[in-house]
């Protein structure tokens, strides 16, 4: 039993450095499960670490505590996850008394830091949902503490392992456009998932890090994975114009709001079951009102962003992300000395059948496993030739297929070498929220800001896994 458990630790130190394990899957059985406790029951932690979990990998892991501050959101995470593990409001006591191998850090952005290191310092390792932090003396932190454990960390980038993702990644590494100079990467979020933002926690600074931090992380961890350097200096602009005071009129939330009828944004909670059982009505426990309104005055979020990155390798990004586009999709182009790739995602002027942009978000974070399969164009034209379409085929659930796949890698094959180095450890989730926090503090000061100044980790032209 010891062996199979001291197997996979010692794997999942080498899964978070990137690096592989030679050996045979773990053999883990009923009598052998890894122990695992969450840190955070909300929407992430209970469906996709949770109930997923439960649902796909019982014969190897099993639950051994639960903490939340809420302790209603905690009684409906034993009923949806179908587990009877102890729950507990206090962290430290959690792990002190059910000794899990791997803690799973879902809590607000702004305080997975405090888990992260109580988590390594009680000598657990620790998976932690993207971003890793949201400020760089947090990011400091963690990585002070990461050294001085035995234990590691890795962090939840589900978006690497989305099939699609990888084609492009696959194509950059095989020199597919020469050498790679520049790219150009725009997402768009629209009015229903672009707006959500605004109704939670994620629209105050220092509760997300700003969608900066929040949403780009996962876009500047592509990034930073596609390029495979680290970034060096970011300048930005952003600005908040439609949502917070901006808007025309503003009420308590959307469930007794006097503007109901007027307002585009009207969102109806109560239509949805889940949503009630998990925020609304837990609400009295600790104000957590899930459909605020998104005109609220406190507010103090960008709605508009762009950047320019330049990355040690000499790569140049331009990058921006809307929140209040009239469809949910993205486009990137990397351009290099031998061509060009295009790639995008649900563009509908490009698409055969049009999408119901209220379903956009319920569709990529649907864990049913009822995949949607489709084959998605990549542009691949060279200099000088007649360009080709590629066709990458992807699910749509699942954060295109990412979210399954990373748990594959992280608790099936933790042993396998990845030829596209796909498993994230800290140094992965630093740079990513770098990139964010550095976009925050130009526009602060109206001026660039160097990666290496915000903390330890010295960006290199290769990046190391
Ligand atoms: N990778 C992805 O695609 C993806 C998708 C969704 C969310 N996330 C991440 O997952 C995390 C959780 O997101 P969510 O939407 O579930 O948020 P949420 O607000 O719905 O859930 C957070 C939970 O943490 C609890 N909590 C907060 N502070 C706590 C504390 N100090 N002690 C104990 N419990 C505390 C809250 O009560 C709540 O139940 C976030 O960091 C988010 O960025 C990642």
């Amino acid at each position: 039993m010891e062996l199979s458990r001291r197997k996979f630790l010692t794997a999942v130190s080498m899964l978070a450095a990137g690096a592989a394990l030679p050996g045979n899957a773990f053999g883990f059985g009923e009598a052998n499960k890894l122990k695992v406790a969450i840190i955070g029951v909300g929407i992430r932690g209970v469906d996709f670490w949770g109930k997923r979990l439960v649902d796909k990998y019982s014969d190897i892991l099993e639950f051994v505590g639960l903490c939340d501050n809420n302790p209603g959101r905690l009684e409906h995470a034993l009923k949806f996850m179908g587990v009877s593990c102890p729950t507990f409001s206090d962290f430290e006591k959690m792990v002190t008394q059910t000794k899990p191998d791997l803690v799973i850090v879902t809590t607000r952005d702004c305080n997975h830091h405090e888990f992260i290191i109580k988590g390594l310092e009680m000598g657990c390792d620790v998976l932690s949902e993207k971003p890793l932090t949201t400020d760089e003396n947090k990011c400091q932190a963690i990585i002070d503490a990461e050294k001085k454990s035995n234990k590691k960390l890795i962090v939840g980038f589900n978006y690497r392992w989305s099939p699609y993702n990888t084609k492009l990644k696959e194509m950059l590494r095989d020199n597919a456009i020469g050498k790679l100079t520049s790219v150009d990467f725009h997402w768009y979020l629209n009015t229903y998932h672009g707006a959500s933002y605004f109704r939670r926690w994620h629209g105050i600074k220092n509760q997300g890090g700003s969608l900066w931090v929040h949403k780009a992380t996962h876009h500047f961890d592509l990034l930073n994975w596609w390029i495979d350097s680290d970034p060096e200096e970011v300048f930005a602009y952003g600005d908040l114009e439609l949502y917070g005071k901006n808007g025309p009129f503003r009420g308590e939330n959307c469930r007794v709001c006097e503007h109901k009828n007027k307002c585009d944004f009207y969102w109806d909670i109560t239509r949805e079951q889940f949503m009630m059982d998990l925020y609304a009505n837990n609400e009295k426990y600790d104000g957590y009102v899930r459909d605020n309104c998104l005109f609220r005055n406190e507010i103090d979020i960008y709605d508009k962003m762009s950047a320019q990155v330049k990355y040690k390798n000499n790569v140049i990004v331009n990058y921006s992300l809307t929140t209040y586009s009239p469809f949910e999709g993205w486009r990137v182009c990397f351009n290099g000395t031998d061509g060009r790739i295009e790639a995008w995602i649900d563009i509908p002027y490009q698409e055969k059948m049009s999408v119901e942009q209220a379903e956009m978000h319920a569709r990529e974070m649907d864990q049913s496993g009822a995949d949607v399969l489709s084959a998605e164009p990549v542009v691949l034209h060279n200099l000088w030739e007649d360009f080709k379409i590629i066709k990458v085929k992807m699910e749509r659930g699942g954060h295109g297929g990412g979210d399954k796949r990373l748990h594959d890698k992280v608790f099936l094959h933790p042993d396998k070498k990845d030829e596209f180095d796909r498993a994230a450890g800290l140094r992965d989730g630093a740079m990513s929220v770098l990139i964010g926090i550095a976009a925050r503090k130009s526009i602060e000061s109206g001026k660039p800001i160097q990666i290496e100044k915000l903390t330890s980790l010295k960006p290199e032209v290769k990046r190391i896994v």
